[in-house]
């Protein structure tokens, strides 16, 4: 685990967004496993910015999104193909047919989440995932207890995630109980992990997963197995280790 205390998240956004513009140079039909949160915004504004002003292809990106709620349309404001396609997928040229989510619907779900694995493995593999965490340590959806060895699966969120995620929910509206995450193993599959956590708030997660034990209560220490993942940190998140 390398570790980049940056002095702001604008900086830890330039930096991973300079290292995904490097590798996409190098390998044009990359493969990027991308995630959602407040956390990633900064990289993707970046990545549209380059595609606007400097003409950055990304024709033939294939992209893989870690997790997605079970119950919600993809036109649900709260879904995860909609909070995609209104921070990345409208605004590049990533053709419909290279971007990949999670199943969440229909039968033989279970058949359909080791697909998604399976569809991953097809491609050679995910080159750099792009990752949060919840102030649980979580990755994706997998929550504390996860299976630290977990292919793409469906999960129940733990009333922290849920009492976290609330805000997003108008008075009455039925709030997701479940979703389909990447698991660990799939997300330990990625040849290359970039992980952005700032403010305090993610604090005791970010001292948890770098200096605490590997543990399933604590599923993003088990990137100290995986031997090429960086922490874009600032100081607030830092702040504890
Ligand atoms: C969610 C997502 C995670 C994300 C985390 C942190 O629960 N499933 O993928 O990393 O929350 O979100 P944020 O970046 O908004 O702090």
């Amino acid at each position: 685990m390398q570790i980049i205390v940056c002095e702001t998240p604008d900086e830890g956004a330039d930096l991973v967004t300079r290292e995904i513009l490097r590798r996409l140079e190098s390998k044009p039909d990359l493969v990027l496993g991308l995630a959602t949160g407040s956390t990633p915004i900064g990289v993707y504004e970046r990545l549209v910015r380059l595609h606007r002003e400097k003409g950055v292809d990304f024709s033939r990106v294939r992209t893989f999104n870690l997790d997605e709620y079970i119950g919600l349309s993809a036109e649900h404001p709260q879904s995860y193909r909609f909070f995609m396609r209104r921070h990345l997928f409208d605004a590049l040229n990533i053709p419909a047919a290279n971007i990949h989510f999670p199943p969440t619907e229909g039968p033989e779900l279970q058949r359909k989440c080791r697909e998604y694995d399976e569809k991953i493995q097809a491609v050679g593999g995910i080159d750099i995932q792009i990752l949060g965490i919840g102030s649980n340590g979580q990755i994706g959806f997998n929550e504390p207890t996860s299976s630290l060895r977990s292919g793409t699966r469906v999960k129940t969120l733990t009333e922290k995630t849920l009492r976290d995620n609330s805000r997003f929910y108008s008075s009455g509206e039925t709030q997701p109980h479940l979703a389909t995450t990447m698991g660990i193993g799939t997300i330990l599959g990625a040849k290359r992990i970039l992980l952005q956590a700032f403010g305090e708030k993610k604090a005791d997660a970010i001292r948890a997963i770098v200096e605490g034990p590997i543990s399933a209560f604590w599923p993003g220490s088990v990137l100290q197995l995986h031997p090429e993942t960086t922490l874009f940190l600032d100081r607030a998140s830092a702040s504890r280790l």
